[in-house]
Formats: structure tokens, C-alpha cells, sequence
């Protein structure tokens, strides 16, 4: 990871550029710094050695561009230029802030000693007995966006998808059902795996997931330096691609791909038309789902019973990341913009897409058509997996 003070000033440095410099056409704040803080230039292993700001240079340096942008956007009308069109420079750096602030608090996870973040625990699951799976009908729907002022080149553009019909978990896999597939062997089992996710595995000795530790029989796990039971009835986090690919072999089922993922967020079968969110258009609230670092782990599953879908599938947005079972590919029709190394450089490499955004993720940077993507073997990331099959088995 980088040294958190490498993202602060990281940040401050591309809203200056786009903000300050391109949409404001404005004398630069700090050009000494720009080499420092281009992610392409140096990658992460290099940062730390680095002749960084400190932090209060940092910071004075974001309260100094911040005050710039807030003028640029004043002066700035949001239109005439697509760049700035419906405000989307603001809209991708404030996403880009965003994001970086969800791999700051993937850092924090990370790292060792004692706890400095705290939060109030997300709520429960009503209690109510949910279905086990959702059944989805086949047919076509309207997959990524071209309305969305915010949307990125990879959301981009709106187009029909046909998808089979197909069953999805009503909520993700809980840490109580990954822990029956540990029990069961699940980790010394190459029939549940892949042959990569088997090397994988064997390779790096994975027997849990990333934060877990043996507690004699159990488990336990640590979180943000909290040492804890592991909550059964909390979704899964940290485990790689390849696990949950294994997890749902062993389950009998796979992992949906990504057209299924988002028609089951999307799609309302009353008006056949594709919502901006699972539970409708408007933009999330406390009540939808849990999101914005408001609490610092996934809520239990079932819970957010208003944010569900048309369909009624829970926490697809917020909570963890879901990875499916797609490769990072443009939609067709897709345009690079404003910028190649957004999405187009990293399309056709070794990436699996993740969806639907977490604990750690502000609602800024989430909705409906967003698309992340990372290693199948990232496991510091805050991400787990619901599964899907073809039929069910009567
Ligand atoms: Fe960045």
C-alpha cells in the first residue's frame, strides 16, 4: 500500500490538476510536486522511500487547493465543454478522492497496532425469514448508463444485455457458511478450486480468510486492531477471487457474472426498465444500504430490508464488494474519456470486476453501473461474494 500520506497529497494533486490547472485555467499550485504524486510514475513499493510532503504540508497543501476549486467552481458554468458537463470534472475527482479514501481504510486494516479508527456497528437483520435464493427471469434488460452526469467511460454506454434466467443468493455468503466450507475441508479440497486458485492457494498456504487467526477449536479475526470473535451472521470479507470461486463449487452453485449481478440490482420487472440503485433512483440514505465508512464493517445479512431490489435481493450496494465471475471488458460502444488510464489500459488484463461497493465505500463513488475490478488474488480489499446457479435443484 502507499503510505497514507502519499494518498492525501495524491489526491490534492489530480484535483489540482484537472480542477485548478484544466477546468480553471489557473496559475499551479505546486508544479514541484506533480512527478511525486503520478501513481503511473511510481508504483506502490516506491512511494515510501519517496521525498513526500509531511502531513501538515499536506494538508495545508489539499486546504489550498480545495479553496481554488471552490472558487473554480463558482466561476466554472457546467457546460459547453464536456469535460465539465453537468459538473463531471467535480464529479470524477470527488469520485477519485473517494476511492483513494476506501484504499486509506483498506491501509488501516493493514496495519499493526492498536486500534485508532471507531465506529457505532451498523444495524441488525430484521427478523424475518428470507428465501435462500431470488429467481431472476431470463430476458434482456438495459445494462450501463449514458444519463448518469457521474458515470465513468467503463459505466458507459447504456445497451441491451440478454441474460438467462437464473437464481442469486438473496444476501451474500455469510462468515457462518464460509466457516462450514473451512470445516468441510473446503481449503484442502483441489476439487472446489480452480487450477489457478489452486496454485494460488497452495502457494501463498491460504486455510481462512485474510485477517482470520486459529483461536484453539475457532476463530477469531482482527479488525481495524480489534481482536474479535468472528460474527457468523456477518458476509464474508477478505477472501480472494479464487476462494470465493471455490466456496461456491463446494456450494454447488458459481459466482454470477457481472450482466446477472447488475440486472439483479437493476432491473424492475414491473416497468422493465433499469433503476439507478437497487431501490429505486434516489440517491442512498442511512435507511438503503451501508455505506460511507458510517460503520466499520459489513452490516449483517438481511439487514437494509429498504434497499433491496425489485426482485428482493439484499446489500447489493454497500456492505462488501461482490466478486463475479467477468473479466474487465469496454461495453460496446465504449470511448475512452476523459482519459486512457482511466479504464482502457487496464481492459483485457488479469482483473475480475466487483460490484456494488462496501462499508468503505462513499455513496459518491457506488451506484448501479458502477464497475470495479482488481487481481483475483487481492484479499485486502474489502470484498465477499454471493452465488447464483442455473436452476435449482427440486
Ligand atoms: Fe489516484
Amino acid at each position: 500500500m502507499s503510505p497514507l500520506v502519499w494518498d492525501l497529497a495524491h489526491i490534492g494533486n489530480q484535483e489540482e490538476l484537472w480542477l485548478v490547472r484544466d477546468v480553471g485555467g489557473r496559475d499551479p499550485v505546486r508544479q514541484d510536486i506533480d512527478e511525486l504524486y503520478d501513481a503511473f510514475q511510481h508504483p506502490r513499493a516506491e512511494r515510501p522511500s519517496l521525498p513526500l510532503l509531511n502531513p501538515t504540508e499536506a494538508r495545508t497543501y489539499v486546504r489550498e487547493v480545495r479553496d481554488k476549486v471552490f472558487d473554480v467552481l463558482d466561476r466554472t458554468p457546467l457546460e459547453g465543454r464536456e469535460l465539465v458537463e453537468n459538473g463531471f470534472a467535480f464529479g470524477m475527482i470527488v469520485q477519485h478522492e473517494q476511492q483513494h479514501d476506501e484504499t486509506m481504510l483498506a491501509t488501516h486494516q493493514l496495519r499493526k497496532g492498536n486500534p485508532v479508527l471507531h465506529a457505532p456497528n451498523p444495524p441488525a437483520a430484521p427478523a424475518e425469514r428470507l428465501p435462500a435464493e431470488v429467481f431472476v427471469p431470463g430476458g434482456s434488460f438495459e445494462m450501463g448508463t449514458s444519463l448518469e452526469p457521474w458515470a465513468l467511460d467503463n459505466e458507459r454506454p447504456a445497451h441491451q444485455v440478454h441474460v438467462d434466467s437464473f437464481w442469486i443468493d438473496t444476501v451474500p455468503v455469510s462468515n457462518g457458511h464460509y466457516l462450514a466450507f473451512i470445516d468441510a475441508g473446503g481449503y484442502d479440497d483441489a476439487r472446489w478450486w480452480s487450477e489457478r486458485g489452486w496454485a494460488y492457494r497452495t502457494e501463498a498456504g491460504l486455510t481462512s480468510p485474510r485477517f482470520w487467526h486459529r483461536d484453539g477449536d475457532g476463530w477469531q479475526r482482527t479488525r481495524f486492531g480489534v481482536v474479535e470473535p468472528i460474527p457468523v451472521d456477518e458476509p464474508v470479507v477478505h477472501v480472494s477471487y479464487h476462494e470465493a470461486e471455490a466456496y461456491a463449487a463446494w456450494a454447488g452453485k458459481r459466482l454470477p457474472t457481472e450482466p446477472e449481478w447488475e440486472k439483479a440490482a437493476r432491473f424492475d420487472p414491473d416497468t422493465g426498465r433499469s433503476r439507478r440503485y437497487p431501490w429505486g433512483d434516489e440517491d442512498p440514505t442511512d435507511e438503503h444500504a451501508n455505506l460511507g465508512q458510517r460503520h466499520l464493517r459489513p452490516a449483517p445479512v438481511g439487514a437494509y430490508p429498504l434497499g433491496q431490489s425489485p426482485l428482493g435481493v439484499r446489500q447489493l450496494v454497500g456492505d462488501v464488494w461482490e466478486w463475479l465471475d467477468s473479466d474487465f471488458r469496454p461495453y460496446p460502444g465504449f470511448r475512452a474519456f476523459p482519459y486512457k488510464e482511466y479504464s482502457e489500459v487496464f481492459f483485457g488484463g488479469d482483473y475480475k470486476m466487483l460490484r456494488g461497493g462496501s462499508f468503505g465505500t462513499d455513496k459518491a463513488a457506488v451506484r448501479g453501473t458502477f464497475r470495479n475490478w482488481d487481481h483475483p488474488i487481492r484479499r485486502q480489499i474489502f470484498a465477499g461474494f454471493r452465488c447464483a446457479r442455473d436452476h435449482r435443484p427440486d
